[in-house]
């Protein structure tokens, strides 16, 4: 039911799109009560951190406003290249000194004093490691996050402003790692089966941005945020069929893609295709670079899955590009389980929207 106790709300401000999901949970399943996707006013938003406020502050007025009832429980999703996340090995100690030992950790990494940033953990896992002095101790593998204190309390007041008290920011990576590792299984392939797979990546095509977000053993491995999305498509087809960007970004919504699926074309059709095969080319060889890194790092030399989301997912043919080009069963999540929407517009919305889902999910 709208705003009764149960009842979350998350908005996701992107730098194309806005969206917000009204949410409850029945059991495990979520239950969509209510959502929007709106675009978001050009350069309000850029690298998840707004540019803009006046135009942000706009756009929060009309989504706060769409939002049935108002419930307690608000929450934000932030992604931006300056989220830092790390996972550390520390001896189990309380909650509270483990958070000052984070910090202690995450001062060297951060380009500010530790003050300016809001720092949170969590233990991801518990383990025994024999000492130097041959003793075993308890350990932590702890997940830390540091974002900058301003990108966070620039969104906290343009919330406040709007009437809208946020209650629980999320990054981005943690939703999606809560939308895949937990114990409800959201994540099904496109045949319906759950995904079982433990080092997988998570990719969210945006508009300006592409965020990569790798689990080994079902735990983050890392996140990487590459400045390429949607955005550099509709650039290019906008030079090479001579379009304004609008028109560009309705031809991109519009076309099948094929010419990258296929290599016999006239003339005319390969000089224009090129240059947009080109740009794909590019934002996948960054991809490949970075799953070529864990498959390196990792424990087991591979990365069982890829899948797909964001609004640049809809792309057609976009899973079969990356799957051949990266040579990794790759899934456009275009379904999930356990998640029933009251009423789902279009089924490609759900593209937009998995992130936000995975920020209602309640940590643990
Ligand atoms: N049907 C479609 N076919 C191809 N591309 C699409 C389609 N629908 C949306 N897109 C593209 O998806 C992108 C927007 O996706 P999304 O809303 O996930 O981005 P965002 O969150 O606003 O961006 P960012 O996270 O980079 O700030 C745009 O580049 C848009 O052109
Ligand atoms: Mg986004």
């Amino acid at each position: 039911m709208f705003g009764n106790n149960n009842s979350v709300t998350v908005f996701d401000f992107g730098s194309k799109n806005s969206k917000m999901i009204q949410t409850h949970f029945k059991d495990k399943t979520i239950v969509v009560d209510f959502y929007e996707i709106v675009p978001t006013p050009e350069d309000a938003i850029k690298d998840g951190k707004i540019a803009d406020y006046n135009k942000l502050v706009n756009i929060m007025t009309t989504m706060v406003k769409k939002a049935k009832g108002k419930g307690n429980d608000n929450r934000l999703v932030l992604s931006s290249s300056e989220v830092v996340i790390r996972s550390f090995d520390l001896p189990k100690m309380e909650y509270g000194d483990l958070k000052e030992a984070v910090k202690f950790e995450m001062a060297v990494l951060l380009p500010e004093k530790i003050e300016h940033y809001v720092v949170d953990c969590s233990v991801s896992e518990e383990f025994m490691k024999i000492n130097d002095e041959g003793n075993e101790v308890k350990m932590y593998q702890v997940q830390a996050v540091a974002v900058s204190k301003r990108i966070v309390n620039d969104y906290l007041d343009a919330m406040n402003k709007v009437g809208a008290k946020i209650s629980v920011v999320d990054v981005q990576s943690n939703c999606e790692i809560k939308l895949f590792t937990s114990g409800a299984k959201y994540f099904v392939d496109a045949q319906g089966n759950t995904a079982d797979e433990k080092n997988v990546a998570i990719i969210d095509f945006g508009h300006q941005k592409t965020s990569v977000t790798i689990l080994e053993d079902n735990k983050v491995f890392l996140h990487r945020v590459l400045h390429t999305g949607g955005r550099d498509l509709t650039k290019i087809i906008s030079e090479a069929l001579d379009l304004p960007l609008d028109e560009a970004e309705n031809w991109k919504h519009n076309n099948d893609f094929a010419f990258l699926r296929k290599n016999a074309m006239n003339e005319v059709e390969s000089i224009l295709y090129d240059e947009i095969t080109k740009v794909f080319h590019d934002i996948t060889m960054e991809i490949y670079q970075v799953i070529e890194f864990f498959i390196s790092m990792s424990k087991r030399k591979k990365l069982d899955s890829i899948y797909l989301i964001g609004g640049g997912s809809l792309i057609p043919g976009i899973g079969e590009y990356i799957q051949q080009y990266i040579n990794v069963h790759t899934e456009v999540v275009s379904k999930l389980s356990n998640v029933n929407f009251s009423k789902l517009e279009k089924s490609s919305d759900l593209a937009f929207l998995s992130d936000c889902l995975g920020a209602a999910i309640r940590r643990g």
